[in-house]
């Protein structure tokens, strides 16, 4: 083959390999790949309750002393649609803004062992309000651990992790610093939404933001394109 027809080919296969890895790349639709062990359809959300917004706010306090009672089904259904529901099904818009509407955030729960669920880490889908289980492991010891050793991570009954799918944002505005930016502020919103539903349903919780990223996920079969945010250990307050 000449010099000429090497260089082509060479050229070619460089192309046909950029081709398939930006194919193949691991795109934002990169879900759990694993099996649903089982799917729980939680309960319809509530919308009224017996608190108003304004108390709610004002009685919010980071909480980090948990009784061992579980939470209800109930208590679990309003936590996630409060993290994470959908409150406009035409335009699948949620509780929680985001910018441009792009939706970066995921909301997992991982359910200790003395609950009214089963042990184990579930994904909550909004789209059906249901909780997909992942896992069967009670994992709030290892979790506590990659969370500076926060023992109230260990002793909340459940604990809730919200993570953020950066390469979602990245896609749309090709650019990094905005879209750490925007899924940041949009699990902030989220956040807050889990601290006010707490006080409504006279539970405790408290944001935690101090944590291994990669001890994490090597504890929970998070998918790999997604990152944690936050941890928020829910539990009934003692006083
Ligand atoms: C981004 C962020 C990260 C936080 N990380 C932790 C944490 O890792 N552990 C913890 O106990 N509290 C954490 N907190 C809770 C703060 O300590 C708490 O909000 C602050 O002390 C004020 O108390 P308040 O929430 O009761 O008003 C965090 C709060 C935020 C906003």
């Amino acid at each position: 083959m000449s010099w000429k027809g090497k260089f082509s080919l060479i050229i070619l296969l460089i192309l046909l390999s950029a081709t398939l890895a930006y194919m193949f790349r691991p795109g934002y639709d990169q879900v759990w790949s694993g099996d649903i062990i089982d799917t729980i359809k939680l309960p319809q959300p509530i919308i009224k309750g017996n608190m108003s917004v304004e108390e709610a706010i004002h009685d919010r306090r980071s909480i980090r002393t948990y009784s061992s009672a579980p939470l209800t089904l109930e208590d679990i259904s309003q936590l996630m649609w409060a993290a994470q529901g959908i409150t406009d099904s035409s335009r699948n818009y949620r509780t929680a803004p985001s910018g441009s509407h792009t939706f970066g955030l995921e909301a997992y729960i991982l359910i200790g062992n003395n609950n009214n669920l089963e042990q184990g880490l579930y994904h909550y889908n909004p789209f059906n309000h249901t909780l997909e289980q992942l896992t069967k492991d009670d994992v709030r010891s290892k979790l506590s651990e990659a969370s500076s050793s926060q023992e109230w991570v260990e002793k909340a009954p459940v604990d809730i992790i919200i993570t953020g799918n950066y390469q979602k944002f990245v896609d749309k505005y090709h650019d990094e610093k905005l879209s750490a930016r925007f899924i940041n502020n949009e699990a902030g919103h989220a956040g807050q939404n889990i601290y006010l539903e707490s006080v409504a349903r006279n539970l405790g919780t408290v944001a935690i933001g101090s944590f291994d990223d990669e001890k994490i996920h090597d504890i929970l079969p998070i998918p790999s394109i997604e990152k944690t945010v936050y941890v928020y250990p829910v539990g009934h307050k003692i006083d």
